[in-house]
């Protein structure tokens, strides 16, 4: 209370201006609410509008103040009370780095670029919190000297299909790996003093019919897969806010779900700030308020209007308007611009891109080597590089998850840096091809890109002359193949999962020529989502995964390549053998009702549809180890350029009684330095409840190890991670028995094991009954 109250004495020093401020008591929040008109409050709690380029805001629509300017392109601003000393703050995209207009009133004379940092998957894929930490606050750093008070990021949803057409923003098909992960970086993004905003809340995972889309989910698959993650990044980090997604849950919008906002949320995870919706999400804005919904975004007068009318007819109450607004004010008082602060509009992106470039390496997977084809020796004289990703690599994903950066280091110009020679000839051919395509595919603006993607250039097609000359005169073949993704669509299995003809036979042609002369080919995959890599994989010696790397990518995938960063990154999601194995795949993206279809914005047809979670808390690993559908790279998994033995797994005591410690030393056992991530899973009895083979509960990333070096790595065990949802009783159990604890190198990979007992079933928490489906589901089984 002291703090806001010394804040307001702040306002009235801050607002001189404001004549008529009232005098401020012990209670500042209180009386500011009091003193505020019902108008005010509704505009308080629906945003100034979108302002896009080219594009007035909304008709009437109210751009209070100057900072609706105040960052050009960022997503969106608060309604301003001057004579209250409320100002308008500004929130703008994330997740891979914050999208502002890098170019002001045409004047490049002064640029306003951010750090595309590596995307969120490779992130989670580092598993190294300390890294992330790191990355988030550099990230914030930017976020408060471009004057944006609020990061719309980060993004946490599961990767419950590789079609997702966003998972590039979200971490990881698994709950525990996505919330500590999105805790490490919450705490760094807010360690400048911004906040955040973590998103979208809940169970969003998929962009087809993504404003309409019903998804029908158990309270099991819920609490224990889609929203874990949320309550881990909760719990460790209190976000500053939470966005709500555009789908519907078990038959609600979530953001007008009061049990969702309000009773999970807030009631039994203690969030403290505030909620808004994905930018016009949900229909019925007093249901928003009445929900937890505070802020609705981006705003439009006839929202407003509405919760003015509602509250004038008594069917919205005071006492939950009046929450509401106490809720956002809260946040409000601790922005940047409220406490006055003077932005610089210049971060440094020099030290940024450092730090982005070291993450990127720390995330990437190197998925394949046979014989040691990686690292390419330096003594190599020449490196074939094919692939038009080779040379126009992919920094990350598309939609509101893109960054304006200034520059993007393409593969190319990594393997140069690193003293590769490269070679000329098919340099040149390449860089024609490319810059004769991107001719014929102007840059569209925003909107029309988003309703009209365009589409990704033709692989170049090499012929078979060319590549025989190519695998003679050079040492080794790179081949880069890259995806493309990002909001407003999934992705399709022909020619994007799966790799298309002309990928493919690039791949086969340049393998048997050089492998005819006994040269080496590596293949990086330079995507933000999984791809097929069964139909192709025995044919060359190396695959790394390079994810989207950020602007600094092509350096950061030269490091993995010549030696200089070993790679240490493993999957935080599962490479299937057939995209029919994936669990969801019966039901993904889930069953439209085109007769039902209206017209939404802009002109855009919307279609009823509901998608039913049918493999419940079969997600990821947790169904292929249990229905023993082998992946052709399991979750957990990466190779190293050394080796790491592991020594024995001691528990602190065989029973259990409230927490355990789990102590296992690892050493590299190998010839160069390098950092082991060591995953800890956990078999548990299923004496009432059905359980995965094993789940995830801990997971530690060594530091750089040099050879011959340990380090102990030691993990605490609590009666939370041994429980599981019982929808019955609704209520966490850890159900009495033999629990087996496992430290593994990958989630099949288990190098150790040990085992304690559970004397008797321990109830960690007593939940409430809600968000039930109202239909029944035919769930997998075990
Ligand atoms: C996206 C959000 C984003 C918002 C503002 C929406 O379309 O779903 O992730 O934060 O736009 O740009």
């Amino acid at each position: 209370m002291k703090n806001i109250y010394l804040l307001f004495i702040s306002i009235n020093f801050l607002g001189a201006a404001f004549a008529q401020a009232p005098q401020l008591g012990k209670n500042p929040i209180k009386e500011i609410v009091a003193a505020m008109t019902l108008e005010e409050k509704a505009k308080l709690l629906v945003g100034n509008g979108f302002k896009m380029p080219g594009m007035k805001p909304p008709a009437g629509g109210p751009v209070i103040g100057q900072t609706q300017d105040k960052v050009p392109g960022a997503a969106g601003t608060t309604f301003a009370i001057p004579r209250l000393g409320i100002p308008s703050i500004v929130v703008s995209d994330g997740p891979a780095g914050l999208r502002i207009d890098p170019i002001r009133n045409g004047d490049s004379s002064k640029t306003y670029y951010a750090t595309a940092w590596p995307i969120a998957t490779l992130l989670a894929s580092s598993w190294d919190t300390a890294l992330v930490k790191k990355v988030g606050a550099a990230f914030g750093s930017e976020v408060h000297e471009y004057g944006v008070d609020i990061l719309l990021a980060p993004a946490l949803n599961i990767h419950r299909n590789p079609l997702g057409g966003r998972n590039f923003e979200y971490y990881s098909e698994d709950p525990v790996v996505a919330g500590n992960i999105t805790a490490a970086i919450v705490n760094g993004i807010e360690s400048n003093g911004v906040g955040t905003s973590i998103k979208h809340y809940a169970a969003n995972n998929q962009e087809t019919n993504r404003n309409t889309v019903n998804t029908i989910v158990s309270e099991r698959a819920l609490r224990e897969i889609y929203l874990k993650g949320f309550q881990i990044a909760v719990k460790k980090s209190q976000p500053w806010t939470v966005m709500s997604s555009y789908n519907l849950l078990n038959g609600t919008y979530t953001s007008q779900e009061y049990d969702l906002l309000t009773t999970i949320l807030r009631k039994e995870w203690g969030f403290k700030g505030f909620v808004m919706t994905d930018w016009f999400g949900g229909k019925d804005p007093v249901a928003q308020m009445k929900a937890g919904n505070d802020l609705i975004m981006p705003g439009t007068p006839q929202q407003s209007a509405r919760i003015i009318a509602a509250a004038q007819h008594d069917s919205l109450s005071a006492k939950v308007l009046d929450e509401n607004v106490t809720r956002v004010l809260e946040i409000i008082l601790q922005s940047p611009t409220f406490k006055g602060y003077k932005f610089s509009n210049k971060p440094d992106l020099v030290k940024d891109a450092a730090i982005s470039r070291m993450a990127a390496a720390d995330g990437m997977v190197l998925l394949k080597n046979n014989d040691a084809a990686l690292p390419i020796s330096k003594k190599t004289n020449k490196v074939a590089l094919f692939g038009n990703n080779g040379y126009d690599l992919i920094a990350g994903g598309t939609g509101s998850g893109d960054v304006n950066k200034a520059y993007t280091v393409s593969l190319v110009q990594g393997l140069a840096g690193a003293g590769y020679s490269v070679d000329n000839g098919l340099k040149n051919i390449y860089t024609s091809y490319l810059s004769a395509e991107k001719i014929k595919h102007p840059k569209k603006g925003f909107i029309e890109e988003f309703m009209h993607p365009t589409p990704p250039i033709a692989e170049f097609v090499a012929d078979n002359n060319l590549i025989a000359q190519k695998a003679g005169d050079a040492d080794v073949a790179v081949i880069a193949i890259g995806r493309n993704a990002g909001e407003g669509s999934d992705r399709k299995l022909a020619g994007d999962y799966f790799l298309n003809d002309t990928e493919k036979v690039l791949i086969k042609t340049v393998a048997n020529a050089f492998h005819a002369q006994h040269k080496k080919i590596v293949v990086v995959i330079n995507s933000g989502g999984v791809i097929d890599v069964a139909e192709w994989r025995d044919e060359v010696d190396a695959i790394l995964m390079a994810w989207q790397p950020g602007l600094e990518g092509g350096n950061a995938i030269a490091d993995i390549l010549s030696g200089k960063v070993n790679p240490s990154g493993k999957l935080a999601t599962t490479f299937p053998v057939n995209y029919k194995d994936v669990p969801s795949a019966k039901n993904f993206p889930g069953k439209e009702f085109p007769d039902q279809a209206v017209t939404g914005m802009m002109g855009m047809k919307q279609i009823p549809a509901e998608v039913t979670y049918e493999e419940g808390i079969y997600v990821g690993y947790r169904y292929y180890n249990t229905f023993k559908v082998k992946p052709a790279y399991e979750f957990g998994y990466g190779l190293s350029y050394t080796n790491f033995t592991y020594g024995n797994l001691t528990l602190s005591s065989t029973s259990f009684n409230g927490k355990l410690t789990a102590t296992i030393a690892v050493t590299n056992s190998g010839k160069v330095a390098g950092k082991e991530v060591v995953q800890l899973y956990i078999s548990a009895p299923s004496n009432k409840l059905a359980k995965p083979t094993e789940e995830l509960k801990a997971f530690a990333k060594t530091e750089l190890l040099q050879p011959g070096k340990s380090q102990t790595i030691q993990f605490v065990i609590t009666a939370d991670d041994l429980a599981s949802f019982d929808t019955k009783s609704t209520s966490w159990i850890a159900e009495a028995g033999k629990y087996t604890v496992k430290a593994g190198a990958s989630s099949e990979d288990i190098k150790k094991t040990a085992t304690f007992e559970l004397s008797k079933d321990i109830v960690t928490e007593k939940c409430n009954k809600v968000l039930v489906p109202q239909v029944e589901i035919n769930e997998m089984k075990k």
